[in-house]
């Protein structure tokens, strides 16, 4: 069969592939440690559980309005003006099948052949495929471990063309934990506004947030900054419900209606019981929300600490989210299990193969001297994969 040009702008997600060998030596009997997945490892909470279970029984079974439920739109609202201090209105919001299909959503409403959208290096992986399955152009602004991955903001101004339509933040950032300061924050959304470009403002990891740090949303920084702004969110990190798909995108009213329009042909309304559980996971009690991100922030501070530790390692410190990005490039160029380390995809390799630890190479994210780790498993899985990543590079 036939398959269309379109399908070669997208390439298959590093991590799925990271797990797939991964999974293959695990069929072998291998005991393999994965530090690949970017989901927390705690179960949802029970009270949201409960909501769906009650929603099911009472024949919450059926199709809902294609953007969402009135209902939960309101709970977005709710929870969005609680947790940054924005006030949206429903017709802001459009609810999707995770904040992946949000972006989705976003990149094919507003992206035309040729148009360039500017996306922040080291990225999560998801945006350039976005942007070229829209006909668009990524166009990377690289930002270093040395300098905690803050942005320039003069090379992110400079980087911004007459064909550019807008640019893509993620902080508190996947996957290098940066979280981007109040003054950084402001001067992107200034951007935004002196130049005329949507910001899309990735903040799906806003609540895992560490050492007292505050996020900031571009939308709270002034009415055109809200205004330019489209904010993405949704509940699969802040409260364990990444099988549930249930994310979403508020900003302006027209913009929703367009990509309603999109989302309408194309999977109608996310799952009528997940949206009943989203409402009680933003309106319910929230101590679940702080226990995770308090234990996140010890497996950090451990995570962090042996990192420290192992020569030829740097890594700037995760402020949130729940990966490390050490910076492994000073030992490229040696001969490791009998091949050359000429960059982060081999390096992986032989850490899959010779220590039985699977990571993420950061070329998948635009930053090839570094590898993902992530810490959203236990302690004693850190201690013992840490222990053998020491090994492997000594
Ligand atoms: C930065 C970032 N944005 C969005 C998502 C997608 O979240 P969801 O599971 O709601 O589609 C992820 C998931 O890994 C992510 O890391």
């Amino acid at each position: 069969m036939k398959i269309a040009a379109r399908m070669d702008r997208i390439s298959p997600s590093a991590t799925m592939a990271m797990k797939a060998k991964a999974d293959a030596l695990k069929a072998e009997g291998k005991d393999v440690l994965s530090f690949a997945v970017g989901e927390p490892d705690f179960p949802t909470p029970d009270n949201v559980v409960e909501a769906c279970k009650r929603a099911l029984d009472a024949g919450e079974t059926r199709y809902t309005a294609a953007s969402g439920t009135a209902e939960l739109k309101q709970a977005i609202c709710d929870a969005t003006a609680r947790d940054i201090g924005v006030q949206y209105e429903p017709a802001n919001v459009i609810v999707s099948c995770g904040a992946k299909h949000s972006l989705l959503n976003i990149f094919q409403t507003l992206v035309d052949p040729g148009d360039e959208v500017v996306v922040i290096a080291p990225y999560w992986v998801t945006y350039p495929d976005q942007i070229r399955y829209s006909e668009g152009t990524p166009v990377i602004v690289s930002t270093s471990g040395d300098k905690g991955f803050q942005p320039d903001l003069d090379e992110v101004r400079d980087a911004v063309t007459d064909k550019t339509v807008a640019m893509v933040i993620n902080s508190p950032c996947n996957p290098s934990g940066v979280v981007y300061t109040p003054e950084a924050i402001a001067g992107l959304a200034e951007i935004a506004v002196a130049k005329n470009i949507t910001l899309i403002s990735d903040e799906i990891y806003k609540h895992i947030i560490f050492d007292g740090a505050k996020h900031v949303s571009p939308a709270s920084v002034s009415d055109e900054a809200r205004m330019q702004t489209l904010v993405v969110d949704g509940v699969a990190k802040t409260y364990a419900m990444t099988g549930w798909r249930i994310g979403w995108f508020m900003g302006c009213p027209d913009v929703v209606k367009a990509a309603g329009r999109f989302q309408g042909q194309a999977t109608s309304n996310p799952a009528s019981m997940a949206q009943a559980a989203t409402i009680e996971a933003l309106n319910g009690p929230q101590e679940s929300v702080e226990a995770m991100r308090v234990e996140f922030e010890a497996r950090r501070d451990y995570v962090a600490a042996r990192l420290a530790e192992m020569p030829g390692v740097k890594c700037a410190q995760p402020i949130g989210a729940f990966y490390a990005f050490p910076d492994v490039s000073e030992h490229y160029g040696r001969e490791m299990g009998g091949n050359t380390i000429d960059g982060s995809s081999a390096m992986t390799e032989y850490l899959l193969e010779a220590a039985l630890i699977s990571l993420v190479p950061g070329e998948a994210f635009g930053a090839d001297d570094y590898i993902r780790l992530s810490f959203a498993c236990s302690m004693e899985q850190l201690e013992m994969g840490l222990d053998r990543l020491a090994g492997a590079l000594a």
